[in-house]
């Protein structure tokens, strides 16, 4: 889609981060923006914004994992506008907890957003787009959608699977003038480390302190989304960690994986020496576990 302007863009998780500057970027080439998320206060800001930049938006208080209002959403939109030309379905949150203590249903919780939420948003906009016989949808996946993390067992399950589910759909509408994108950042300065739910509260607070202080600006993902709907690109990296990654798991997928876990490991224990003492003790007793009668 090599023209932006005069376009209807949906995104969601439009209140903050990498939603926020997308939507901006957009407007500022001249799409007309349709924000979508829960955090009311957040879109006024970024419509405000919005607004400064010269564009035109509408708010929408939309939970990407309710399926019926997802519908709705999809439904309102079609009434106000008559077409959707471009989706980010980019609304998402984090859970760090090691997968053994974990509840399954914060585990549920991070696959109806971080999947859920991009299948709805897909599947909803999607007949708009088949009736104008255009448009770009896109994903935002994450490094974490390239190589896994010890401790974001649940986090990496929705991201492996937002860059499977992109690849797929954009083979399946391959010759329809539809384009998929999937997206995969590194450390982006935004509002996820804060708002991330983290068991250990030592490690929330040096990844909110690494992520201010190495993490790149949102606006550098959001530009690139940009022109991956101009050229309609399969795959955007963003961050240098991720081009290392990538080309790691590429050469050497079973090394990458170990080294990475390794690192992440040795990383988690360095900020919370008693994160290690406890992996020790839990280790020893699950040896000493009674096993169940068969
Ligand atoms: N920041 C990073 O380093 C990074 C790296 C890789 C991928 N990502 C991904 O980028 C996306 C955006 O994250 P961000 O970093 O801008 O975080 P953020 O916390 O700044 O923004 C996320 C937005 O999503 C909204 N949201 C959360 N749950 C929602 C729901 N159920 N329905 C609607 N809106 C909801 C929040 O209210 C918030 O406004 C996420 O999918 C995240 O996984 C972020």
């Amino acid at each position: 889609m090599k023209k932006i302007k005069g376009k209807i863009a949906v995104v969601t998780g439009a209140g903050s981060g990498i939603g926020r500057a997308t939507s901006i970027a957009l407007a500022r080439k001249g799409a007309t923006l349709v924000l979508a998320d829960i955090n009311e206060a957040g879109m006024r800001e970024t419509a405000k914004l919005i607004s400064a930049a010269g564009g035109t938006s509408s708010a929408h208080v939309v939970n990407v994992a309710d399926k019926r209002r997802m519908q709705a959403f999809a439904d309102e939109i079609d009434t106000l506008h008559g077409r959707v030309d471009i989706v980010v379905n980019n609304a998402g949150i984090g859970i760090l907890d090691d997968f053994v203590e974990g509840s399954l249903e914060d585990f549920e919780k991070v696959v109806d957003i971080n999947l859920w939420g991009v299948v709805y948003g897909s599947k909803m906009f999607l007949p708009m787009m088949l009736r104008a016989g255009e448009g770009h949808i896109v994903n935002i996946s994450s490094l974490a959608g390239i190589i896994s993390t010890p401790g974001m067992v649940s986090y990496g399950t929705t991201k492996f699977a937002v860059r499977g589910f992109s690849e797929s759909l954009r083979a399946e509408l391959a010759g329809r003038n539809i384009g998929v994108t999937s997206v995969h950042p590194g450390m982006i300065r935004t509002n996820i480390a804060k708002s991330s739910q983290v068991a250990d509260s030592a490690l929330q607070g040096r990844m909110v302190e690494w992520f201010e202080r190495y993490g790149r600006p949102p606006e550098r993902v959001a530009d690139k989304i940009v022109r991956a709907i101009q050229n309609n690109d399969m795959r955007v990296l963003v961050t240098p960690e991720t081009y290392v990654m990538d080309l790691f798991k590429r050469v050497a997928p079973s090394v990458a994986e170990a080294v990475n876990a390794q690192f992440m490991n040795r990383f988690r224990k360095a900020i919370n020496p008693e994160y290690g003492a406890k992996k020790a003790q839990r280790a020893d007793a699950d040896k000493k576990a009674p096993r169940h009668a068969a």
